[in-house]
């Protein structure tokens, strides 16, 4: 039997890799750049599976074709599926499946850290001692906040969100609070200690961090907009592990440079890979590479997450993470 033709669009760990090509006909893009938009309109003629990423965009314009497409599946390579449109993807019968649970603990790991930097100023101290201006220890030099008793707002109420709870309350003694669409059992919220907000205003004003983790995608643009952001405690400290799209960028700026918040912690942005250049300019932003789920652990679990689905799929039983 012919094995499927599959399209892995970036460089994965070498583990996914060969277990891929064990089972299927791989096409890999070892220069690890991102595919054209062309490229990837192409393939969806070309191949029947396709690995893709966060940085290929296959929006309905893109999944829309007078010709049925040779593509019958798409596994995702990562949780967030904000970058391909469900919906055109249903209707060209491609099926559609992600990798949650394989990058919970990595990016939880991440908005932790982000609330340590930045309520800890740590990136403004290391850039102030590689530029040579270190003058030595002082008593008030770059003091920070201790973030002990103080609360932590989760904005969602998801897989993530749930570990960064458990670990910033192991790590910081921070308590906890969350708003998300529906509330979670009873036990959920005592096992965290967690406490509901029905409204976002209401989180927002009750809490020291807010850490976003709520998908990407219209219904959640700018949710963090100039507005909500006037709602949280000027001392208050802003992290997003989640999507980019979900601050407004530019009223972000205004409120770390007005004060009307303290600082923020990011690890996404809005046009990734560019950067609002006010942020850069900052020194009360810590800025990452959207390095959430950056481990070799955990990107070779997301690729094997991946494959699992492929297999499912060309063995005729339901993918185990089908979103379309
Ligand atoms: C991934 C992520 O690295 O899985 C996600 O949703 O945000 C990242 O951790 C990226 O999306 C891979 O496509």
């Amino acid at each position: 039997m012919q094995r499927p033709r599959l399209l892995i669009t970036r460089r994965l760990p070498d583990e996914v890799h060969a277990r891929l090509r064990d089972n299927y006909d791989v096409t890999e893009h070892i220069d690890d750049a991102p595919l054209t938009r062309e490229t990837l309109a192409q393939a969806l003629h070309e191949f029947d599976a396709m690995v893709p990423t966060i940085t290929d965009r296959l929006d309905a314009d893109l999944l829309k074709s007078a010709e049925p497409f040779r593509t019958r599946v798409i596994a995702n390579f990562g949780a967030g599926v904000e970058h391909i449109d469900l919906e055109a993807a249903r209707r060209a019968n491609i099926v559609v499946t992600n990798t949650p649970g394989a990058l919970t603990e990595a990016t939880a790991e991440v908005a932790v850290l982000l609330m340590l930097m930045a309520a800890r100023r740590a990136g403004e101290g290391e850039r102030l001692l590689r530029a040579g201006r270190w003058s030595g220890w002082a008593p008030t030099q770059l003091l920070g906040q201790d973030l002990r008793g103080k609360t932590l707002g989760l904005v969602g109420f998801g897989r993530i969100a749930r570990e960064t709870a458990r670990r910033a309350r192991a790590l910081l003694d921070v308590r906890v609070a969350y708003h998300s669409r529906s509330r979670a059992s009873a036990l959920d919220e005592e096992t965290l200690g967690a406490t509901y907000h029905d409204s976002l205003e209401s989180l927002l004003g009750a809490s020291d961090i807010v850490s976003l983790h709520c998908p990407g995608g219209a219904a959640t643009r700018h949710l963090l907009n100039r507005q909500a952001l006037g709602r949280m405690k000027a001392s208050a400290i802003l992290i997003n592990t989640a999507r980019g799209s979900v601050v407004d960028e530019r009223a972000l700026v205004d409120a770390l440079k007005d004060g009307v918040i303290a600082a923020a912690g990011l690890d996404v942005y809005e046009g990734e890979p560019v950067v609002h250049p006010a942020l850069l300019g900052l020194e009360n932003v810590v800025l990452l590479p959207h390095l959430g789920s950056a481990t070799l652990q955990t990107r070779t679990a997301m690729g094997m997450r991946a494959a699992d689905n492929l297999d499912a799929f060309f063995s005729g039983n339901p993918p185990p993470n089908r979103v379309a």
